[in-house]
Formats: structure tokens, C-alpha cells, sequence
């Protein structure tokens, strides 16, 4: 069973050395520039390891930001990146789950993402996961919500 972990001074370099396959890297920024962002973004950011076992497989990071002035930012999936290697064995789906429960610990009634279309991206995964397009397109993406 997997489980999420906070990002530590010891498990840090090996957060930022999860990377998604080449193809897929115009969909998601990397671990390191995320991390960079969640330092800087008044604690709103909740970013957290996916683990199986002593395997870290994927990096999961929300925004929880209820005065946000943007319904879509806030409470959602900023980013969600799991190993190249590790994918399609359940790992997105669990994290995205966890940060579910996260959001309703926290009071929120629904979820949000904004992907990016095209080949290789993550569409096909949100739309298997329940997300269904909000009409929006912000910053030339498209949002997605999940009711809790
Ligand atoms: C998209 C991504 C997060 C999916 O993670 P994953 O661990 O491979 O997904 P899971 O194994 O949990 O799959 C859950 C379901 O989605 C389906 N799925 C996953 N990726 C899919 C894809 N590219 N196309 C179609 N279905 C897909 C799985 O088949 C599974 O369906 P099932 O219930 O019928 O078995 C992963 O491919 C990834 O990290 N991509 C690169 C980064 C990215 O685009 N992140 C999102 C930024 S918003």
C-alpha cells in the first residue's frame, strides 16, 4: 500500500530526481521548480512524496488557498508528477485520492486541476479519475473539477 510522506531535508534529492518520461515533460514542471514555488507561495502549497515500500514514485503537490481570488486555485492539484518507470501501477491515482482526503480534512467541496491537451498529456487520466471540464481555459489550459 502506498503512503505520502512530507518533504524532509533527507528525502529532498530524492524528490527532485523523480522525473516523468521525455514526451511528457512540456505537461509538468519539474519537482525542483515546484518545490521552489511551493517555498515561495505563502504556504498555500502542500507538496508530498508517494512512496511504495522504500521506493518514492511519484511527487504530488496541492494548492489549498480558500481566498483565492480564482475559483479554480483555490483547492486543487498544482502538480502531480509520477516516475517514468513507476507509472500506470495505480500511483497518480492514489495520490490524487489522498489529496482528495486532504481537501475535505480541510473543509473543501470539490477539486480542481488544470491540464494542458494534447499527446502524452495527463487528459485521459483526469477524465478516468471522474474530473469533468469546468468550460474554463485558464492560461491556455483546460480546468477540471472532481465533487467531493
Ligand atoms: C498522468 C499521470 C499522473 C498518470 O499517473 P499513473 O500513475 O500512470 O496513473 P494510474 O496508474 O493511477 O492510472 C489511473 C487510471 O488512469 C488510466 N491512465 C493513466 N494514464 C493514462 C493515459 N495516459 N491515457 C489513458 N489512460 C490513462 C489508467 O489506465 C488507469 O485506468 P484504469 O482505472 O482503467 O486502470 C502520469 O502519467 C504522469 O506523471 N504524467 C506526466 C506528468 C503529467 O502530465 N502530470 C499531470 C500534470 S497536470
Amino acid at each position: 500500500m502506498p503512503r505520502l510522506e512530507e518533504i524532509t531535508p533527507e528525502n529532498l534529492s530524492t524528490a527532485v530526481d523523480i522525473r516523468v518520461s521525455p514526451e511528457q515533460e512540456p505537461f509538468v514542471a519539474p519537482v525542483m521548480a515546484s518545490l521552489a514555488e511551493a517555498y515561495a507561495s505563502r504556504h498555500t502549497a502542500w507538496p508530498r512524496l508517494v512512496y511504495d515500500g522504500d521506493r518514492a514514485v511519484a511527487f504530488i503537490m496541492g494548492n489549498f488557498d480558500p481566498d483565492n481570488e480564482v475559483d479554480a486555485f483555490r483547492c486543487g492539484i498544482w502538480r502531480l508528477n509520477v516516475a517514468a518507470h513507476e507509472q500506470r501501477k495505480g500511483y497518480g491515482r492514489f495520490a490524487v485520492h489522498a489529496l482528495c482526503e486532504e481537501a475535505q480534512r480541510r473543509g473543501h467541496r470539490r477539486v480542481t486541476v488544470l491540464w494542458e491537451q494534447g499527446e502524452g498529456g495527463p487528459e485521459a487520466f483526469y477524465l478516468r479519475l471522474g474530473f469533468k471540464p469546468t468550460g474554463e481555459v485558464l492560461y491556455g489550459e483546460v480546468v477540471g473539477e472532481l465533487p467531493l
